[in-house]
């Protein structure tokens, strides 16, 4: 038996603003200002409830394309403090860096490459018409990686730094997962962790922070395998965020020119994804060359190489490097999923998130906070979530308790009423095509289970 007891108005609005996903961070408690009780702290987020979920479904989505569904990767976690000649190896200590000007009229502090971006001396929030040009300093080196000291003594041989890549903890561990995992080019590394910038603009939420977390993979082939590699992966990571819902056409691979480059790569594509601020990358992935290894050997006198023993000879293996922002994808997908419509008249906000994205699977509903209802609910909710993450929510209207669902993106409402206490069925009511079905309750929770491994399409795809 199928009904719709909710008439959605049919279409949903275009696009969505920052703001917009912003303000429901915050209604939701997904992300809220680092310390917020003493004004907060520039640029920097903690992660609520949902919050916390949906980055972990995000990780766990990576881990298992990764990892999970493939046999030539293995997984690492290295620690964020590493031995400072590590950053001298990189090229971090001498090239990390990003042209910074300031402005001598307003003495704000801007990238000297990203200018317009800032749009300094003709901005009216900055200069409110005072005048039209802004006196700019000169633009100077400024290198992004924090620095801190190990121990009691703040000098220069305890001074540290907090890493601004994982990349390098794969790196330097390259001889250790070689003798362990049994693998040989091609095989990849794949680690996730924290990582910390100095960025000069920080800004536009979560997208550019100074703490953030990577999922990244060094993936080590033969030198002569390096381009059809590189082509591969690009395929493969596009093909990992349309598969989770990211639309097709908000998508795009944009090629580095010379200039862009980072010090190591020799060639980097960065997935794109159109933000409500205009195209910006989202995932970088680049062709390394040997320079990491062959620099790490240099600098540490160990051999990092690999011995093919079919050939008979060594060689340094070229690495392409996957590297993806988990907080820039979070932000990504909940972007994409934002959608608001008009339901009799009333307007619902709703993430339409992918089944395995969302923070939870089945919110578990009685109709009514009487007549048997909630313990029966309860009931079916200690069952369901053996199965799937799950809520149980008995507060305030049906109505109020859907759109809070709607908003935290869960697929599946499951409304106990009268008739579940009379013959064992309940409503299970679909987030994005509001159809309300009646089923039996028992054996759900498996059922439920099952569809989560489907494959899904994003209804805003039509
Ligand atoms: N190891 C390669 C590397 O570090 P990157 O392009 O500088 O490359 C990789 O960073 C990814 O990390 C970016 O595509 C983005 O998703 C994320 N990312 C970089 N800087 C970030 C920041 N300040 N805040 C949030 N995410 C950032």
């Amino acid at each position: 038996m199928t009904g719709t007891a909710e008439q959605p108005s049919g279409k949903g609005t275009a696009e969505v603003t920052l703001d917009e996903v912003v303000s429901l961070c915050k209604r939701r408690g997904f992300v809220f200002q680092s310390s917020e009780i003493y004004g907060g702290l520039a640029s920097t987020y903690d992660y609520g409830h949902y919050g916390v979920l949906l980055k972990n479904n995000v990780k766990g989505e990576w881990w298992r394309a990764v990892l999970q569904e493939r046999d030539d990767m293995v997984a690492l976690d290295a620690a964020i403090l590493m031995h400072p000649r590590t950053w001298e190896a990189s090229g971090h200590l001498e090239g990390f860096t990003d042209p910074m000007i300031d402005c001598r009229t307003c003495k704000l502090r801007f990238r000297a490459d990203k200018l317009e971006d800032a749009q300094c001396g003709r901005k009216p929030s900055v200069h409110p018409g005072e005048y039209d040009e802004c006196d700019l300093t000169e633009p100077r080196q400024f290198n992004l990686m924090f620095e801190t000291f190990m121990g009691p003594v703040r000098d220069d041989a305890a001074r540290v730094f907090l890493r601004p890549e994982t990349a390098q903890g794969i790196f330097v561990n390259f001889k250790n997962v070689l003798q362990f995992a049994r693998k040989k080019p091609p095989f990849g590394i794949a680690q996730i962790g924290k990582a910390f910038r100095n960025e000069i603009t920080p800004g536009n939420f979560i997208f550019r922070t100074r703490e953030f977390e990577m999922m990244e993979i060094e993936y080590f082939v033969p030198p002569d395998q390096a381009d059809d590699w590189h082509r591969r992966w690009m395929e493969d990571r596009m093909r990992w965020h349309t598969d989770l819902g990211i639309r097709p056409d908000h998508l795009q691979l944009r090629k580095h020119g010379p200039d862009e480059l980072s010090h190591y790569s020799s060639a980097t594509s960065d997935v794109e994804y159109l933000f409500p601020m205009g195209w910006s990358e989202l995932e970088g992935i680049a062709n390394r060359g040997d320079y990491d290894l062959s620099r790490h050997a240099e600098f540490s006198g160990e051999k990092l190489e690999y011995f093919d023993q079919e050939k008979g000879e060594a060689y340094v293996p070229y690495v392409i490097e996957p590297s993806l922002g988990v907080d820039r994808s979070l932000l990504a997908f909940m972007v994409d999923a934002y959608d608001t419509e008009e339901v009799e008249g009333r307007k619902r906000t709703v993430l339409r998130l992918h089944p395995r994205l969302a923070p939870v699977k089945a919110a578990v509903l009685p109709l009514v906070s009487k007549a048997g209802m909630p313990e029966k609910a309860r009931e079916i909710y200690e069952e369901v979530r053996r199965a799937v993450p799950a809520e149980y929510d008995e507060g305030g209207s049906i109505g109020r308790r859907y759109r809070r669902q709607d908003e935290i993106g869960t697929p599946w409402g499951i409304t106990v009423d009268g008739q579940t206490l009379e013959d064992g069925t309940v409503t299970l009511r679909d987030r994005d095509s509001l159809e309300q079905v009646r089923v039996p309750a028992d054996g759900l929770a498996d059922r439920l289970a099952a569809r989560l491994a489907e494959p899904w399409r994003s209804p805003k795809l039509g």
